[in-house]
């Protein structure tokens, strides 16, 4: 009997804890790691934690986002493998760095001047070419989710970048793309590619003589502390490719997938609405700061860049491919 009593309690046990087992499984929320490069003041930093915000809200427990800034889990260098053979399962690289994947279209928007304001650039980066483009990552096992605006860059260097004969010569620091090194080029300067998370170091010890980037880059990098002169040229637009891994993301439970759309979708919205505020007062603060002397264009010097750059376009044709070119210009009402 008392044997009886001890195997039933013994198996009761056991169903209790496989089931409370179940139950833990059931529970434990699927993980995703979003890794970035910058800091979490940026406009990007900003975007990934409101939709770690939203996704675990919409997600309802099912669901955990962990963001990883400024580099810390994967740089530059290593955080397209890393997603690839499903380290982390999101990233948000800026699009300039799809180029070495193999995406040679993305580089149509690193093209100087080619788009006219933020209305031009939205109705690509919102439109049927937009997703277009983000739709050459499947051949890569990259699902492209949406693209995350930081803005226009500016130009910074140790000496006065009035014209285009200002940069003959400077070693000016750019993202790997051969539009961006064309770009330099143009300009007489020569281009240094580098990892992001060196610029910083590079500026200050002196290793490369400027850069490029939209102003809360460089003020959350603190490039105006060695940057003497920046010119507010607006002459390019850097913005964030925003990706998941494949197999990740089509393997999710159907209701989770829709959570992570949602929180994405506001996500997106939030970040494309801060960020240019995020960048006037980045400008304002470096201007206040006063380490920085920032020149803004007199339009015969516009005229001049306009005169050095837009050959570029052509120049980068076959690389990007020329109906990519022209299909970006028509969306975005350029002709
Ligand atoms: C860079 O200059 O590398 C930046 O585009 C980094 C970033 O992700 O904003």
């Amino acid at each position: 009997m008392a044997k009886a009593f001890t195997r039933r309690t013994a198996m009761g046990m056991i169903a209790a804890t496989v089931s409370a087992g179940r139950a833990v499984r059931a529970q434990a929320p699927i993980v995703i790691k979003l890794s970035h490069v910058v800091s979490p003041a940026a406009p990007k930093g900003k975007g990934a934690e409101r939709f770690k915000q939203l996704a675990e809200q919409y997600g309802e427990g099912r669901v955990r986002i962990e963001v990883y800034p400024s580099g810390q889990l994967f740089g530059d260098a290593n955080e397209l493998d890393a997603l690839q053979r499903g380290e982390v399962q999101m990233l948000a690289p800026p699009l300039a760095k799809f180029g070495p994947a193999g995406i040679r279209a993305f580089e149509v928007f690193d093209l100087p001047y080619i788009f006219r304001d933020a209305e031009a650039l939205r109705r690509v980066t919102r439109g049927p070419v937009g997703a277009s483009l983000l739709g050459l990552l499947a051949a890569k096992g990259i699902t492209g989710l949406a693209i995350w605006d930081n803005g226009f860059k500016i130009m910074s260097a140790s000496t006065p970048l009035r014209l285009p004969a200002d940069f003959r010569g400077l070693r000016m620091r750019i993202q790997p793309s051969k539009v961006l090194e064309a770009q330099m080029t143009a300009l007489g300067a020569v281009p240094q590619v580098m990892a992001f998370s060196e610029v910083a170091d590079a500026l200050r010890t002196g290793a490369v003589d400027g850069t490029e980037n939209p102003p809360s880059n460089m003020l959350a990098q603190r490039m105006h502390e060695v940057q003497a002169h920046a010119t507010v040229s607006n002459h390019g637009y850097l913005g964030y490719a925003v990706i998941a891994n494949m197999a990740f993301w089509d393997g999710l439970p159907d209701g989770v997938r829709d959570a992570l759309g949602r929180a994405l979708a506001e996500a997106t919205e939030f970040t494309n609405a801060v960020a240019k505020g995020e960048n006037e007062a980045a400008l304002g603060a470096m201007r206040a700061a006063g380490t920085t002397e920032f020149h803004d264009m007199s339009a015969a010097e516009r005229q001049a860049w306009l005169g050095a750059l837009l050959p570029v376009h052509a120049e980068m044709a076959d690389r990007i491919g020329g109906d990519v070119i022209q299909q970006v210009k028509a969306a975005a009402g350029g002709g």
